[in-house]
């Protein structure tokens, strides 16, 4: 089936019960059982969901993997694949990934015995020679917030070399562009709660998988540990996915015309980032391992009180966390998704006080311009 149409249909049956079209929530703790040890496949809603498992089997279909887990939040799908790692171990993580996973590793999961190591990840060849040892690569490509971009294929290579694993995060670009278990590697991690969902309505998250040892192990872990997506959230995302491939069409138009309009105002920016430039070091990897550019785009306004200035101007654009909204959303990554790193972290990154992310939504692309255009006149 084409992608647009697993969006809609993959992982979810008719109802079986009623022939409902739409999976329905099934908002329950438990399930009657006919006797001891005879029950329908479902004992307890931590262990087994139909709302969850429809979602899991739709996501698990657009990655192209054999399957997939929901948890309550990206953070908690990240922590999740972690326990894949032993103690002793040591995990490479490609630099300026968003600030909550660089938290959750180095804050928490260091304290277990596990070493990380933020490495810059958009050069395999130099990833390969200076990475040393290591059991599992954690890539995000486009990285957060500069837009940086990693060869998929070729970190495969390197953490095959070693043994390891690969995972991608894949939050910023969604499957309709993007679709890292083909390239090579092994696990693909998602904020649900951006492009899949959508609409800004739900926080999840999800691990796909190919290797039926790591569905196991995750599995088994979801239910140990209890972090699971609820049936309400499973359904929301449901929902969103249905259009997945629709919105991302949009976004990537909207996308484009932000980049362009934002990279002609040398006035008031100094730079902007987003790979579709054909000048952008990572756009011929792009090219060659997405269908297409995405609508995160990072931009310098050169220091923080320009940054605010245009923050608090714009009106349609909405100043917030987050990202993957049907509506834009325009952040500070010092102060908002990356205040996570140290300032000596951040000026070493090159994440500056000057820099704006935005993430172009659905809307008429012209009013966003507008928008933009009368912010920037106020900086
Ligand atoms: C790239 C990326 N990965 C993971 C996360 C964490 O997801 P959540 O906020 O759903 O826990 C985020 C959140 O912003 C993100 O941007």
């Amino acid at each position: 089936m084409g992608f647009a149409t697993d969006c809609i249909h993959a992982g979810q049956e008719p109802d079986p019960t009623t022939g409902a079209v739409t999976t329905p929530i099934y908002q329950t703790s438990t399930y009657v059982q006919e006797g001891l040890g005879k029950h329908k496949g479902y004992e307890y809603a931590r262990t087994h969901n139909p709302t969850r498992r429809a979602l899991e089997k739709n996501l698990a279909a657009l990655e192209g993997g054999t399957d997939a887990y929901c948890y309550a939040s990206g953070m908690a799908a990240t922590n999740a694949v972690l326990t894949l790692v032993k103690s002793g171990q040591r995990v490479v993580v490609s630099d300026n990934v968003y600030g909550g996973t660089h938290r959750l590793f180095t804050k928490v999961l260091a304290q277990y015995g596990v070493e990380f190591a933020f490495l810059e990840a958009n050069d395999a060849k130099a990833l390969d020679a200076s990475a040393g040892r290591f059991d599992l690569l954690w890539i995000e490509t486009p990285t957060n917030p500069l837009m940086k971009v990693c060869d998929i294929a070729a970190l495969a290579e390197v953490a095959r070399k070693r043994k390891a694993l690969l995972v991608v995060d894949n939050t910023f670009l969604s499957p309709a562009l993007q679709r890292p278990l083909a390239l090579g590697a092994d696990i693909v991690v998602h904020s649900t709660t951006k492009f899949l969902n959508g609409h800004s309505d739900s926080v999840g998250g999800v691990a796909v998988v190919k290797d039926p040892a790591h569905a196991q192990w995750l599995q088994f872990d979801q239910n140990a540990a209890g972090d699971i997506l609820s049936p309400f959230d499973s359904w929301l995302v449901l929902r969103g996915t249905k259009t997945l491939a629709l919105r991302m069409r949009q976004h990537e138009e909207n996308g484009r015309a932000v980049a362009e309009y934002l990279r002609k105002q040398t006035g008031k920016i100094r730079k902007v980032y987003w790979p579709g430039f054909s000048d952008h070091p990572g756009h011929e990897v792009q090219r060659r391992q997405a269908s297409g550019f995405g609508s995160m785009i990072s931009f310098d306004l050169g220091s923080r009180e320009a940054a605010a200035r245009l923050l608090e101007t714009v009106r349609l654009c909405s100043l917030g966390e987050s990202l993957g909204g049907i509506e834009t959303l325009i952040s500070h990554p010092a102060t908002m998704t990356h205040a996570g790193y140290t300032q000596a972290e951040r000026d070493a990154l090159g994440i500056g006080d000057g820099l704006v992310r935005i993430s172009v939504g659905c809307e008429d692309v012209e009013d966003l311009i507008a928008d933009l255009g009368r912010a920037l006149n106020a900086v």
